[in-house]
This record gives C-alpha cells, structure tokens and sequence, in this order.
C-alpha cells in the first residue's frame, strides 16, 4: 500500500465520513484538448462522475457533512438558485432519509441554473427564495425557524465550505497519486466558497508536490478570497492533527488566484462562453458558472504559464436531474 492509500485509510478511519460517492474519480488524458488550449498534457480529474444520482465535486464535502446524523435530520443550508451545493444537499441527504432545507438568493437564468432551481425545488423539503442577495440574511433565517418543524436541525454553510468538507477534497487530490506518473505544474480548479481549493492544497502539500494551484476566482472577492481558502485549509490542517493526523503544509507558496468573475456570479463571460465551446467541441461539458470561467484561463496565455495540468471537473448534475448546458 503506498502512502497516500495509507494517508487515506487513516483519515476515513479517524473520522468516519458516509458513502456517497464512487471513488476515485477517473482521471482522463485529453491530449486533442491540451493541443487546442496550447498546453503540452491536459488531465482532467472527473469530480463531475463522483455519484450516480447527482455527482460533481461537492460529494466529497457531503460525505464528511453528512456523516453520522440520524434519519429525519433537517440539514439547512444557503446558495444561489442555481446551486449545485444546495441541490447536491439535498439528493444526498435523501439517500440517508434526511431532508433538507434551503434559504436562496436569484442568480442571472440560463439553461443549467433554472435546470438545478427547479431539481432544487422538486428534492428539498422546503425552499425560501430571498428577491435578492440582500434579503438573504432574512430568508435564511426563515428557513432556520420553518425546520423546526420538520425535524432536529443542523447548519451547511454556503457551498459546504467547512473544514470537515475540506477533507473530502484532500482525499480526491490524494487518488492523483495512484493516476499520474508525475505531479503536474498545476492544478486549475474554480473558486468558489474555497473548500475545494483548500483541500487541494492540503493534498498537494501532502503528496509533497511542488505543483501550483490555481483557484479561477469565480464569486465575489468577500466569498471567494485567498484569506479564506487558506483559512480552511489551515483548519482542516488542525482538525486532522486534533485526530493524530499531523500534514506538513506550506500553502502559501503553492496557490494563485486568477480572477475569472466579469460581471457578477452566475454571469457569464465571453471569454467564459468560447472556452465552454471550445471544450464541448472536445466532448467537455461545462457550466457557464463555474467550469467555463476557469477553463477560460487556461487559454489565457501567459497568465497561467504551466504545460501540464489537471483540470478539476466540477460540475456534475446528470441529465435525469436536469444537467442542459448553460
Ligand atoms: C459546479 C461547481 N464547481 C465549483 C464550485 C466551487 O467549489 P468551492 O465552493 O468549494 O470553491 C462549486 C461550488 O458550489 C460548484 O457548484
């Protein structure tokens, strides 16, 4: 067994997450993708194919999130209307027969977004839509006093950033030990609330790789910052070493933020929009929100000078829930 299977084996013991997911996700070489984008290899680590009935790389979180709670749980828990956090919330907490309720604020419609509001609808036990981001603080409030009733409640922040969530993503950056011969120059991951980014990190500095991490900023800077995602993963850091679980971890060093926002979150770019294209030309289905904007960056040359790569697929609503690209 090497190392990072060890590594893995521990952590899982220390702190008993659920099964949600199909691990590991593939890893796949996309060698016509990486000659369109200009980079020497391009991978693409499949966190879109981490579940059946509703994978992408919020799994990961859910089965630490999740882990433990007792049928008929209320998770409640905030997001865009067209999150992908709070409908993966919901169908995993279903399969433990929880319930879940969300507190939502509107995000500019496409395709995809009205897609997962609608699935969002159909799986939480109740849904209260604030008219604006501003009115959000309210409506999650009411969604907090409404769960009551539907059961013993317990609190998902935004997105799943929490640093039990982060661990999940460590455990995804780990199985790259098993599918690459070599660690890449970087990792290009969107950046969200953080989690994702962080947990990358922890594995990186793990696995002892000198590989960057790129977090494609893509949500305002007071969520989606540096400060934070490093926050995160230096709590993660601190819960694992609270388990007996010590990581060395430099982050610092290893991780840049590119902005790929535009106008807002949700909305989306040009240059968003021709990446999106360009990869489904190549079998790659992203979403305009998240995936998109940070391939974008990858053909932006000279911002990201790097010749092998990981991609970090995250989104992954399937067709039966309502996946139309955006
Ligand atoms: C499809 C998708 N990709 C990426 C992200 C960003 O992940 P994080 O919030 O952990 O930064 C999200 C967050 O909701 C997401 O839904």
């Amino acid at each position: 067994m090497s190392d990072p299977e060890r590594l893995t084996g521990k952590i899982r013991a220390a702190l008993a997450p659920c099964s949600l997911g199909d691990w590991p996700t593939p890893l796949e070489r996309a060698p016509a993708l990486a000659m369109a984008a200009g980079v020497h290899a391009l991978w693409l680590k499949r966190e879109d194919r981490s579940a059946a009935p509703c994978g992408g790389n919020k799994v990961r979180g859910l089965e630490f999130l999740l882990a433990g709670a007792r049928a008929g749980t209320v998770f409640v828990t905030v997001g865009a209307t067209g999150s992908t956090h709070c409908l993966a919330t919901a169908v995993h907490a279903a399969r433990l027969s929880c319930a879940v309720a969300l507190a939502q604020f509107p995000q500019p419609e496409t395709d995809s977004s009205r897609a997962v509001a609608a699935a969002c609808a159909a799986h939480a036990a109740l849904v209260v839509r604030a008219q604006s981001p501003a009115g959000l603080p309210l409506a999650v409030l009411v969604a907090w006093r409404r769960a009551r009733r539907l059961g013993p409640r317990r609190w998902i922040p935004g997105g799943g950033a929490h640093p039990r969530a982060v661990i999940g993503h460590l455990l995804a950056t780990l199985e790259l030990a098993g599918q690459l011969a070599e660690p890449p120059d970087a990792i290009l991951a969107p950046l969200g609330t953080g989690g994702t980014v962080a947990g990358i990190l922890l594995g990186v500095a793990a696995l002892g790789w000198a590989t960057r991490v790129v977090g494609v900023r893509v949500a305002p800077q007071l969520v989606a910052n540096r400060w934070r995602t490093l926050w995160l993963a230096w709590r993660a850091r601190s819960l694992l070493a609270s388990r007996g679980i010590p990581l060395s971890f430099s982050p610092p060093r290893g991780l840049v933020v590119v902005d790929g926002l535009g106008e807002g979150y949700g909305h989306p770019t040009s240059r968003g929009e021709s990446a999106r294209r360009l990869a489904a030309d190549h079998g790659l289905i992203l979403d305009s929100t998240y995936g998109a904007k940070a391939f974008a960056v990858l053909l932006r040359r000279g911002t990201c000078d790097v010749q092998r790569v990981v991609f970090w697929h995250t989104f992954g609503v399937p067709a039966s829930i309502g996946e139309r690209t955006g």
